[in-house]
C-alpha cells in the first residue's frame, strides 16, 4: 500500500486572522496591578496546533514571552503581535516606553522595526529590573506620525 503524505507548504508571509485567537487578562503580580496582564495565544484553526505566543504588561510596558513556533518564524508574526500589544498598550494606558528582558544582541531585538523605529539595546532594561534588554521609546509618535 502506497502511502501519500502532503506536507502543507507555508506562504512566505502569515498574519494572525489566520489563527485562533485566545487571550487572557490577569493582575499583574509583579507590579500589583490589577488586570495588567495580558496574554494572546494563537493555535491552528482545525489542528488547535500551537503557532505563537506574547505576554504583556499594560501599565509598565514590559514585553513578556514572545514565542512563534518554530516552522512559523520569519513570517511576520512576532512583530504583529508586538505591533499589537504596543498600540493596546497606548490605548490603555500612558506608559511611555517599550521594553523587553532579554539576552544582548538578540537577533530578533536588535533588527526588529515597528513602523520603522528600532529598539535599542539598555541595561537594565527598565529601572524594575536587574538585567539588560530592549527598549523602544516614545511609542506614541511612532503611530500618531505614521499611521
Ligand atoms: C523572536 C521571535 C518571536 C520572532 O518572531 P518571528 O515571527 O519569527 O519574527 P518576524 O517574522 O516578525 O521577524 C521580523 C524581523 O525581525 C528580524 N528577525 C527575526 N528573527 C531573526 C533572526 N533569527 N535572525 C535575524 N533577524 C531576525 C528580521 O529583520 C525579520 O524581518 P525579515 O524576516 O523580513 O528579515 C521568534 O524568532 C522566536 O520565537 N524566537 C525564540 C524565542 C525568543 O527569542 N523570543 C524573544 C525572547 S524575549
Amino acid at each position: 500500500m502506497r502511502l501519500l503524505l502532503f506536507k502543507r507548504k507555508l506562504p512566505n508571509k502569515l498574519t494572525l486572522n489566520m489563527f485562533n485567537e485566545k487571550k487572557t487578562i490577569s493582575d499583574d503580580l509583579w507590579n500589583d496591578i490589577t488586570n495588567g496582564e495580558i496574554a494572546i495565544k494563537y493555535t491552528d484553526k482545525i489542528t488547535n496546533e500551537w503557532i505563537c505566543n506574547i505576554n504583556y504588561r499594560i501599565h509598565t510596558g514590559q514585553i513578556g514571552l514572545l514565542f512563534v513556533n518554530n516552522l512559523y518564524q520569519r513570517k511576520g508574526l512576532g512583530t504583529e503581535m508586538l505591533t499589537n500589544a504596543i498600540k493596546d498598550i497606548c490605548n490603555r494606558s500612558n506608559v511611555s516606553n517599550i521594553w523587553a528582558v532579554t539576552t544582548n544582541n538578540h537577533p530578533y531585538w536588535n533588527n526588529v522595526k515597528i513602523n520603522g523605529q528600532k529598539f535599542h539595546s539598555k541595561t537594565p532594561a527598565h529601572p524594575s529590573v536587574t538585567g539588560s534588554g530592549y527598549v523602544l521609546e516614545n511609542i506614541r509618535s511612532i503611530f500618531t506620525n505614521k499611521e
